[in-house]
């Protein structure tokens, strides 16, 4: 089906207006046509469906992270069909469209959080996001070193050289899909006294950002870190010290952390810690070669032979050999069919593959990935990796 003529990019203050109604139709929420003015450019662009329009996606432009390399991502939201327009494919049709485009314009990965993960598998995405949340006494922190310096952020001013932003790149660059953050999508408070929302920079190497929980548990409250980062192990135990200062006032924490830090292990009694993984968001590589040219290999010298299978974007399927040395790829090239591949996996697997999501020997758990040869060959190629976002957009 050609779709170009049905899927465009929503501009006009008219256009703009029913993306809205849609929108708040299709998540069932008040909306005011009377107070609507035009939104201010910025990285994200209104994509819609149908003529007259049914259906809407907002498609955001990103730097992620990715083994290291920051690689363009489009990340989406307000995806919403109007209920006269649902299942007639208005949402296929914008993907079908805007695929092959993000493509051409050498976006690796998509990002969305689902409302339901069947749905946008459709579509080539998969569950990439694992976060770990824990819950944890104060008392449980006694353990970790008061930092000597902490600084209260009160003013926001972005700029190359503010510190939060650069800790949070060097934070980012150890971490698959953390955002490179735009100036909008920082969550430090604006005035943190009227906000009750606070930020701290710990030292020189982390910094942390929590509120309290709105109810008391038996007078204390709970302690709630919105975002945080750190450059090394130290600093993250450093703000863990920090927070130790505030038992005063609260009386347990609750916080997410990237997969690869062993909380339960850090701290004297692992009984104290409770911990909930939360299967969230999704990714789908866009652009199966870069991503494959851009991941991370062993530093010993080899080769990959792995056949990947896109229904949605067949310009991805193929066969690709990768060879490999000193934990970079020398050289990626693809046939499009013949030839017998090491593993065979569909992008939503390939995806997770390289993402670090799963790692190979996960996987293989799974009945849809085929591999031909001793596995042992192909897992240090694809181990776990920390894969940690929660910006929203
Ligand atoms: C989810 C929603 C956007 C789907 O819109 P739509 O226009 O009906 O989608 P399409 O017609 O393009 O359907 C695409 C495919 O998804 C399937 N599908 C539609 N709604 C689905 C649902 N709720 N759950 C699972 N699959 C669904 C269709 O059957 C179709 O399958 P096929 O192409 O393989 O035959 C629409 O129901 C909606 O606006 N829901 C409320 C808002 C919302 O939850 N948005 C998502 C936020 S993450």
């Amino acid at each position: 089906m050609d779709n170009s003529s049905t899927v465009r990019p929503l501009t006009t203050a008219e256009d703009l207006l029913k993306a809205r109604q849609i929108s708040a139709v299709a998540f069932v929420s008040p909306f005011d046509a009377t107070k609507f003015t035009m939104p201010e450019p910025g990285p994200s662009q209104v994509w819609g469906y149908g003529d007259p329009l049914t259906s809407t996606m907002h498609v955001h432009d990103f730097g992620v992270w990715f083994d290291g390399s920051l690689v363009k991502c489009a990340g989406i939201g307000g995806v919403a069909s109007l209920p006269e327009g649902r299942g007639q494919g208005g949402i296929r049709s914008l993907f079908a469209s805007l695929m092959p485009k993000w493509k051409k314009e050498d976006i690796v990965f998509s990002t969305l959080y689902p409302f339901s993960h069947l749905f946008y598998r459709k579509f080539g995405y998969e569950l990439v996001q694992r976060t770990h949340r824990y819950r944890l006494p104060m008392a449980a922190l006694s353990v970790f070193p008061r930092p000597e310096r902490v600084t209260m952020i009160t003013q926001w001013n972005p700029s190359d050289d503010n510190p939060l932003m650069l800790i949070h790149r060097d934070f980012g660059k150890q971490i698959n899909l953390a955002v490179l953050r735009k100036d909008a999508q920082w969550r430090v408070a604006q005035d943190p006294y009227r906000d009750v929302r606070y930020t701290y920079l710990i030292g020189d190497d982390a910094f942390v950002t929590f509120t309290k929980d709105a109810k008391p548990d038996a007078d204390l409250y709970t302690l709630r870190v919105e975002d945080l980062a750190y450059r090394t192990p130290q600093a993250l135990r450093e703000i863990f010290g920090f927070l130790y200062a505030l038992r005063a006032q609260y009386g347990q924490v609750d916080l997410s952390l990237p997969p690869s830090v062993p909380l339960t292990d850090m701290i004297p009694e692992c009984y104290d810690v409770s911990l909930e993984v939360q299967a969230h968001g999704m990714a789908r590589v866009v652009h199966v070669q870069r991503a494959l040219e851009l991941m991370r290999y062993p530093q010993e010298t080899g080769a990959l032979c792995i056949h990947v299978d896109d229904a949605f974007l067949p310009e991805n399927t193929g066969l690709y050999l990768v060879r490999y040395a000193q934990g970079k790829a020398q050289e990626v090239t693809r046939e499009r069919f013949g030839g017998r591949p090491d593993l065979k996996v569909s992008v939503q697997r390939f995806t997770q593959l390289v993402l670090g999501s799963l790692s190979l020997s996960q996987a293989l758990w799974l009945s849809d990935v085929e591999c031909y040869v001793d596995p042992s060959r192909l897992t240090p190629i694809f181990p776990k990796k920390d894969v940690f976002f929660s910006d929203y957009f």
